[in-house]
């Protein structure tokens, strides 16, 4: 079996597996966030101009924790493909979830198709996204060394999707600027997410019978019937503590966006430090392992820092590209929503230079150390984007779409020294016990930063932009230099691990 692993090079080298994997991730990446780049517009803008009229400090607030919330799902998702599902058919699940998803989206039933829509894309993804990744690693037996060649083949194929997509859906719903309609239909934008979606479906169903192992339709992990019977004990409990809670919200007339939100903020927050005391208290976890968790957790805060500001480009910088961007550079105009292409685009610029840089240097930071230099980039992609106020000296007319671009390519050289780093790191720091756990940590990252996203975008808006920035961006590099002086503690205490 391992051996016709490691004969198999169809693809660049590659198991032909990882083409499958690689083209389902980037139509699922094209739609999610193709998706993302108009829906903020969707939600606040007015009824007449297509949108749906939401306050704008809502739509954003509901913009982060629907992304918090497609993270968090993982958790969900990764456990069913363990013990019930395997992952092809979890992928599969989630894939298909995905695409009602946004064919919800793309009819015009207003706020219950929105909410609709979020509900599908949050548990398909949660389906999707942890599985697909484990199945990456699966086409590689465990010494074959193009395994993390065959990882960074995959994120690339996520960006891939990720970088187009910014420009077709946006133009999907300005009709192709063939005057098919009048201004925005945003609704047209999401067809074309579905659309991609169903793409990967085919790819998938399609490239998934001929080429991805059979290992992959069974549960790594089944569970025996006494366990069942004790998690549907569990989940009783768990919805009938929701469900008393949302009716305690409700009778006294207090069941509205807002505290749904702060609820989510609050589990968002609270399941990783829930995780993080299993770990610590596990009879099944060794001396060793306990201190690795221990390490994890400063680099846990920093990853959530980082994604917090990361994330925050389809909300923040979307709102300031809308508003307060100069939209065309000489005759060439453009769409705020563009700009998200530009995240991914950097990335894949990026990715070569840090590959190299990597393998060159000889006596390179360890992980922590890259994490802090991570979060001073992070800072600094904040404070940029007071500059231009400052400068001009007032809040209110356009500026340079180069601020953006600026903003962005500083953000992402963060991302190149926390991203590709913390993944590994936090495979290699898991306890034997919870490894699938752990890789759901990893995602639990981005959800709470999003989560805390999701309270303080309030607060933003073109009056409140200096203080905003500033603010975010120092915390994020006082954070940053705090963990340069945690490094060597931190580092020992990883035992062995870099
Ligand atoms: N932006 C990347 C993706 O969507 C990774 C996000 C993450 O790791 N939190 O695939
Ligand atoms: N930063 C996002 C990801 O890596 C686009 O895919």
């Amino acid at each position: 079996m391992s051996k016709e692993k490691d004969f198999d090079t169809a693809f660049f080298g590659q198991p032909r597996g990882i083409s499958t994997l690689f083209y389902t991730e980037t139509w699922e990446r094209f739609s999610y966030y193709g998706m993302r780049a108009i829906l903020l517009f969707y939600m606040y803008y007015a009824v007449k101009d297509g949108g749906l009229g939401i306050n704008e400090t809502t739509a954003a607030s509901i913009m982060s924790i629907y992304g918090s919330l497609v993270y968090l799902s993982g958790v969900l998702g990764g456990w069913l493909s363990d013990r019930i599902w395997g992952p092809r058919k979890a992928v599969l699940s989630g894939g298909i979830l995905i695409m009602f998803g946004h064919i919800a989206l793309s009819l015009p039933f207003g706020m219950p198709a929105l909410f609709a829509s979020i509900a599908l894309i949050i548990i398909g993804t949660g389906l999707m996204k942890p599985n697909i990744s484990e199945m990456v690693g699966e086409l590689y037996s465990p010494e074959d060394r193009r395994r993390n060649a065959g990882f960074s083949m995959f994120v690339f194929g996520a960006n891939l999707g990720a970088v187009v997509a910014p420009w077709a859906v946006p133009a999907a719903s300005a009709g192709f600027g063939l005057n098919l309609w009048h201004g925005n239909n945003f609704h047209a934008g999401f067809s074309l997410a579905a659309i991609g979606m169903f793409f990967a479906l085919v790819q998938y169903v399609y490239g998934g019978h001929k080429y991805l192992t059979n290992t992959s339709s069974e549960p790594q992990d089944p569970i025996s019937s006494e366990e069942l019977h004790k998690l549907i004990v569990r989940t009783v409990i768990a919805v009938v503590v929701v469900a008393v809670i949302l009716g305690g919200l409700a009778a006294m007339g207090q069941l509205n966006i807002a505290n749904v939100i702060n609820l989510i903020t609050v589990i968002a927050i609270g399941l990783p430090v829930y995780y993080f005391v299993r770990m610590l208290k596990s009879d099944k976890v060794t001396k060793t392992e306990k201190s690795r968790v221990a390490a994890y957790i400063p680099l846990f805060i920093a990853a959530a820092i980082f994604w917090g500001i990361e994330e925050s480009g389809s909300v923040i910088l979307a709102l300031f590209a809308e508003q307060r961007t100069v939209l065309h550079i000489g005759g060439w105009h453009f769409a705020a929503a563009n700009f998200q292409t530009l995240n991914p685009l950097f990335i894949m610029i990026l990715t070569p230079v840090f590959v190299t840089l990597w393998s060159r240097w000889k006596n390179q930071p360890s992980s922590p150390a890259k994490f802090a230099a991570g979060l001073v980039f992070a800072g600094l992609s904040y404070v940029f984007m007071a500059l231009p106020a400052l400068i001009h000296g007032t809040t209110s007319g356009r500026v340079s779409p180069f601020w953006l671009v600026g903003s962005w390519f500083i953000v992402e050289i963060g991302e190149m020294l926390i991203s590709p780093i913390g993944i590994s790191v936090t495979t290699r720091l898991a306890p034997n016990a919870f490894k699938s756990q752990m890789m759901s940590m990893w995602f639990m990252t981005d959800a709470a930063g999003q989560a805390v996203n999701a309270q303080i975008v309030k607060y933003y808006s073109s009056a409140t932009e200096v203080p905003y920035f500033l603010s975010v961006g120092v915390v994020s590099i006082i954070f940053g230099i705090v963990l340069m002086f945690m490094v060597k503690k931190i580092h020992s205490l990883m035992s062995g691990i870099d």
